[in-house]
């Protein structure tokens, strides 16, 4: 997820994924992220700003450091004010979110110094010289937490501020989750937490996410739905035979021939998988007020009047014809299914690889983590089995290693959801955003009965669709909840 005079942070699930090879890019493992904020002129942005940071926080023999990057802005600080600090997530920082996005309009409300901190790994924060396994046990949401106090402590000093200023923390899609974890580790430090669309609760196979995806086309129609369930069956049986292989092909523009001698289960699975993502990235961001999101004009009436115009063909050609729409605005010449492509890119250790914004980072999170591991398996079956969990537990083990399983799998995400406590958090100060045609309301908290931790389920809206700057499309409830948290960070602050 994405500033002035000033310097700053972002970042929820924060992907800007508008710099990545979209295509390849978290495919199954979190769409996540949100992109960078339209912004409404042009700023002078701030720059880069470097916080020396421990590389294990939890090894005190080990003194080793390394430079974070981080974004500041005091332009709105008032005396005594509180401090606002963007929690980076998944992809690089954008400094687009240090001068617009509605944190912003708060800190214009409450008089807020604000700073973003990129997370570790992703962006220009390399604690490591490379990204291989060996490197990559210092990349966990628990160390990106220990970040998080060490730059307040640090940050304190460094801009003078009184050790008694409220900090107050927002993230969106994981550091949503990372902004109510702070919270309640940290509670000495971080005052209060917005978390929006946050995943608190680890899960290996998320197949709710698909759900949610249906149901937000059913809102444009049950034939959308339909129309789907129709051209997987048509490409089911059409990958039986060599004419409809060779049809496939041709359609979806296949960058490889479809051939039974070379063609492999995981190809199948991951072009599946590949077709199904297009509608989780419609659905997730759906009509947001998103920069330069090559997706931005593509909303889930877009491809779902071309789904349901049967002027248009059988099923599997809308099909293809939408996936060729996605596939023209991401740049992309062919549709690249091969799975031994992807291990490639995911393989390559360099800050300088295609996947070093994010993907392997990301991805070595969901197998440690999180899961999170977006399947095809949920009943009523959208996409069928074509992409079921053994499908991700394989990529884990093929590009990080044997030792990278089922069984490290199933103990990471038990790992996790103890220490954090999963959908149990007990804390104060932390207010729950989600919106309901974002997938990720279904691992995230969406009601309570506690004033001090309140959830705001917004009917009709997207991933992360609060923090992003008003627009005139914005529907009434999520204009109201803009406003109602504003009310609450204000309690807490007075
Ligand atoms: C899906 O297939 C069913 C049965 O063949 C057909 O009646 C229906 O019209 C199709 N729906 C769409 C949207 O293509
Ligand atoms: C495949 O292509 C051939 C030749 O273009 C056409 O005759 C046939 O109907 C197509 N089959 C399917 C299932 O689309
Ligand atoms: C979206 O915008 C691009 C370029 O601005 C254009 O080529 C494309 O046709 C548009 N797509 C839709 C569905 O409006
Ligand atoms: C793909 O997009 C480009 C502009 O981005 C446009 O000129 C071209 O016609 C599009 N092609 C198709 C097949 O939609
Ligand atoms: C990794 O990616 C970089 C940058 O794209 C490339 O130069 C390098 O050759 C790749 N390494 C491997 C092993 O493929
Ligand atoms: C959500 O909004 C839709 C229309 O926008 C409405 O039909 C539906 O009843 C609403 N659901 C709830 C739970 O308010």
């Amino acid at each position: 997820m994405k500033s002035c005079g000033l310097f700053f942070l972002l970042i929820l699930l924060a992907v800007c994924e508008s710099s990545f090879a979209w295509r390849s890019f978290f495919r199954g493992r979190g769409k996540h992220g949100f992109g960078e904020p339209k912004l409404s002129r042009k700023y002078q942005l701030p720059p880069d700003m470097w916080f020396t940071q421990n590389l294990d926080h939890f090894d005190p023999t080990n003194m080793q450091t390394w430079q974070q990057r981080y974004f500041v802005n005091e332009e709105f600080y008032k005396k005594d004010g509180p401090v606002f600090l963007m929690i980076g997530g998944e992809g690089k920082a954008s400094a687009k979110w240090m001068v617009e996005g509605q944190w912003i309009e708060y800190a214009k409300q409450y008089g807020a110094m604000c700073f973003q901190l990129e997370h570790r790994f992703y962006g220009k924060s390399h604690p490591t010289p490379d990204l291989s396994v060996k490197n990559l046990v210092y990349l966990s949401s628990e160390q990106a937490l220990a970040d998080l106090a060490y730059f307040i402590a640090g940050i304190r000093h460094k801009y003078q501020i009184p050790g008694d200023s409220k900090w107050v923390v927002f993230g969106g899609s994981y550091p949503g989750s990372l902004a109510a974890w702070a919270r309640v580790k940290y509670p000495h430090l971080v005052h209060g937490a917005v978390s929006t669309s946050g995943p608190l609760l680890a899960q290996m196979d998320f197949q709710q996410y698909y759900v949610v995806v249906e149901e937000a086309l059913k809102t444009h129609s049950q034939a959308c739905v339909d129309a789907i369930t129709n051209a997987t069956h048509q490409i089911h049986v059409m990958l039986r035979h060599r004419i409809g292989q060779m049809n496939l092909s041709e359609k979806f523009k296949l960058c490889t021939q479809i051939d039974p001698s070379k063609t492999k289960k995981n190809d199948i699975s991951n072009l599946y998988e590949i077709l199904a993502s297009n509608f989780a990235e419609v659905v997730q961001y759906n009509k947001d007020n998103r920069d330069s999101s090559k997706f931005s004009n593509i909303s889930i009436d877009t491809v779902c009047d071309i789904l349901v115009d049967q002027k248009r063909g059988i099923a599997v050609d809308r099909l293809a014809e939408v996936s060729n729409m996605m596939l023209n605005a991401s740049g992309d010449k062919c549709f690249d299914y091969k799975y031994s492509n992807m291990l490639d890119e995911m393989s390559n250790v360099s800050w300088k690889g295609e996947m070093s914004e994010g993907g392997r980072q990301w991805t070595y999170q969901t197998c440690t983590e999180f899961g999170f591991f977006q399947t095809s398996t949920a009943k009523p079956l959208l996409f069928s089995e074509t992409f079921p969990v053994d499908f991700f537990v394989q990529q884990c083990t093929d590009i990080f290693g044997p030792r990278y399983n089922i069984h490290l799998l199933e103990n990471a995400i038990e790992r996790t959801n103890t220490f954090y406590g999963g959908l149990q958090l007990e804390v104060t100060n932390v207010v729950y955003v989600h919106g309901s045609i974002d997938p990720w309301h279904a691992l995230g908290i969406t009601k309570s009965s506690n004033p001090k931790t309140p959830a705001f389920y917004i009917n009709g809206t997207a991933h992360c669709a609060n923090m992003y700057p008003a627009s005139k499309q914005d529907i009434p409830e999520l204009i109201a909840v803009r406003q109602k948290v504003g009310k609450i960070i204000g309690r807490w602050l007075n």
